[in-house]
């Protein structure tokens, strides 16, 4: 029964039982595994490495944790921390890892882990229970998953840590990490000893030693109430029941169908069938749990879509708002009948309609934005228009917890309410520290409620594709689209950023002119960033190339390699191209930006030094 899940029913009681395993602390020798360098967030591995399959990797796991809370410890003063959440994405091997991971923690002196029940909880939920749960917060928090990477064997399993204010660890912290794997020798954990019952009761805890015990939390009680702070449930609820007024939610079998239950269908009324894939599956049903159109597709179709994001037609029958989660919920795509709305304009239109959602009218606007480089500029010319801070930052959510966290933490300017996203379908503001699938859904639900809220019973609704035209009109439209390459041999990944890296942007593009698309290059930088909040520098985010089509129009391209990946490099290329007129609007992006994905394909040579003909994604 690897890493099943089996939905418990939600009872509340206090304090079940104290459940004495009984164990003895035991201090194991082993020895350092190279490759332990954690990415983006956190260190994604091929699951049979976690399992420690090969002999040499026995104690992978355990390895990983020992150095993992010695670095939080040495954060926390020299002091081991005293309260952990560990929990799942509900990928195969998640509840063993659950297991192994409380005899380490627990042998270490970690007095309290949380586990949810289940064993599952989306990445959003776990920063909300991290900075919120009663009794003080979580020093941090394990979260074992590989985000929107397959399942299963043969297939990724991560694990990744959250510090106190709900936040994927910092560069600091996972170099540190980094450097105790590299010299460990020893671990502690629990000898002898029942494992725990992760379906236990909420409330339950299983004493481990005589200081620690693991306690079943409630997976969604905090984040039912965090999202009840940022958005207005009770005109939601009412809104839900309006004719014509039709979601679907798509959860991938990942661990945000759950919560999607919890929130749509138990708070706020939408009927059952406007979940699909809610129930999580250790190989999320053998789906690429990630949401964009390629693999999103059954839900893209439902909501009259072709994969390219162009309309197929739609019928009565669409739903008029559809979004999708990742394996760990934190991702979103958003789609309306016949509309695919690309992240970034998700993002701009969020920002631009701010009143209708509570979390941001409340406060007067968002007193901060932000979007990674590649996302597009269709964030810029609104926070322009707004007259709001205005933040670019390399890609990794991390960027924007130093921004949203300045006050708290630097005692400096406040941005929030802050609100943030990323080409990378990722969406979020302050109200915790992580992108948030489901708050963006809800932003759309907040979205739509209000620009019907003139529209008499009865009346055509305005539709997701009203909303997305009304804002190009007003902004204008920024084209984009985003190539990947995946699994592509490093080196000739690294070769051809080389090479864009001396000939495109150290070197002179002046006299490559155009080619008989009539496109030019303008000029190449590479992208870093100075954190306006610590000062510290990032370097090396991003190729970015300038463009001039034949009429003067402005473009972009953005070559950048992944830092999620598990197998050889992932070569993204991202394209976005500025269109004002409002009678060219209507295009589908990947078509009107196929000359410019060419030129720049051909400019950097991709299809020579890769040898790939085509993108395994475009999105
Ligand atoms: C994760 C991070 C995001 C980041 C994304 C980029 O989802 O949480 O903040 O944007 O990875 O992934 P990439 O594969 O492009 O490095
Ligand atoms: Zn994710």
């Amino acid at each position: 029964s690897t890493g099943a899940f089996s939905p418990q029913p939600f009872v509340v009681r206090k304090h079940v039982s104290d459940t004495c395993l009984s164990s003895a602390v035991a201090e194991i020798t082993t020895s350092p595994i190279a490759g332990m360098k954690p990415g983006t967030s956190g260190l994604r591995k091929k699951v049979e490495v976690w399992q420690g399959v090969d002999d040499a990797n026995k104690y992978y796991v355990e390895n990983f944790i020992q150095s993992l809370i010695d670095t939080a410890a040495e954060n926390n003063g020299g002091k081991m921390i005293d309260t952990v959440i560990v929990a799942g994405d509900g990928r195969y091997f998640n509840n063993e890892a659950i297991q192994i991971i409380c005899k380490v923690l627990a042998a270490n002196g970690v007095k309290s882990i949380w586990v949810p029940q289940g064993g599952i909880m989306s990445t959003p939920a776990v920063s909300a229970a991290i900075r919120m749960r009663e009794g003080g917060a979580a020093q941090g928090g394990i979260i074992l998953t590989a985000s929107h990477n397959p399942g299963g064997p043969g297939e990724d399993f991560g694990i990744k840590y959250n510090e106190e204010y709900g936040q994927p660890a910092g560069e600091d912290f996972t170099d540190a990490l980094y450097e105790k794997t590299t010299t460990i020798s020893s671990f502690k954990s629990l000898e002898g000893g029942d494992d725990i019952d992760i379906g236990a009761e909420v409330n339950t805890s299983f004493q481990l030693t005589e200081e620690s015990a693991v306690t079943i939390i409630d997976p969604f009680a905090e984040y039912v109430e965090v999202l009840k702070s940022c958005f207005d449930f009770d005109a939601m609820r009412a809104f839900a029941q309006r004719p014509g007024f039709t979601i679907l939610f798509d959860g991938m079998h990942g661990a945000g169908g759950p919560f999607a239950k919890r929130i749509l269908v138990e708070e706020l009324g939408f009927p059952e069938s406007s979940l699909m894939r809610c129930d999580p599956k250790p190989d999320f049903g053998k789906c690429h749990p990630d949401p964009n159109l390629t693999y999103a597709a059954e839900l893209v179709k439902k909501m009259g879509l072709d994969s390219d994001g162009s309309s197929l037609g739609c019928t009565d029958a669409t739903p008029a708002l559809g979004a999708a989660n990742d394996g760990d919920g934190d991702r979103n795509l958003i789609a309306g009948a016949g509309c695919f709305v690309t992240p970034s304009d998700s993002l701009a239109i969020i920002c631009d309609n701010w009143k209708a959602i509570p979390h941001f009218s409340k406060a007067g606007g968002p007193k901060g934005v932000a979007r990674s480089m590649p996302s597009s500029a269709a964030l810029d010319v609104v926070a322009e228009a707004l007259d709001i801070p205005f933040f670019s930052t390399p890609t990794g959510w991390k960027f924007f917890g130093n921004l949203m966290g300045s006050k708290e933490q630097f005692d400096q300017r406040d941005y929030t309410p802050f609100l943030c996203g990323e080409e990378s379908f990722g969406t979020g503001s302050d109200h915790i520290r992580e992108k948030d699938g489901l708050w963006a859904m809800l932003a759309w639900v907040s979205i739509l409620m209000d620009a019907n809220k003139d529209v008499a019973e009865g009346e055509p609704l305005v539709s997701v594709q009203d909303v997305v035209s009304n804002h190009w009109s007003k902004y204008g439209r920024h084209f984009y689209c985003r190539y990947d390459y995946e699994a592509v041999d490093s080196d000739a990944a690294n070769k051809m950023m080389d090479l864009i890296r001396t000939e495109l942007v150290a070197g002179d593009v002046s006299s490559i002119g155009a080619d008989d698309s009539g496109i030019k290059i303008v000029s190449g930088e590479e992208f870093s960033y100075i954190d306006p909040v610590d000062g510290s520098t990032t370097s090396k985010q991003g190729l970015i190339l300038q463009f001039e089509f034949e009429n003067g129009d402005p473009a972009r391209a953005v070559f950048r390699l992944s830092g999620t990946g598990s197998a050889g490099a992932t070569i993204r290329m991202y394209l976005e191209k500025f269109e004002k007129d409002e009678s060219k609007h209507g295009e589908a992006a990947p078509v009107a930006l196929r000359s410019l994905a060419d030129r720049a394909i051909g400019l950097v040579q991709l299809k020579q030094i890769t040898g790939r003909d085509a993108p395994t994604v475009i999105t």
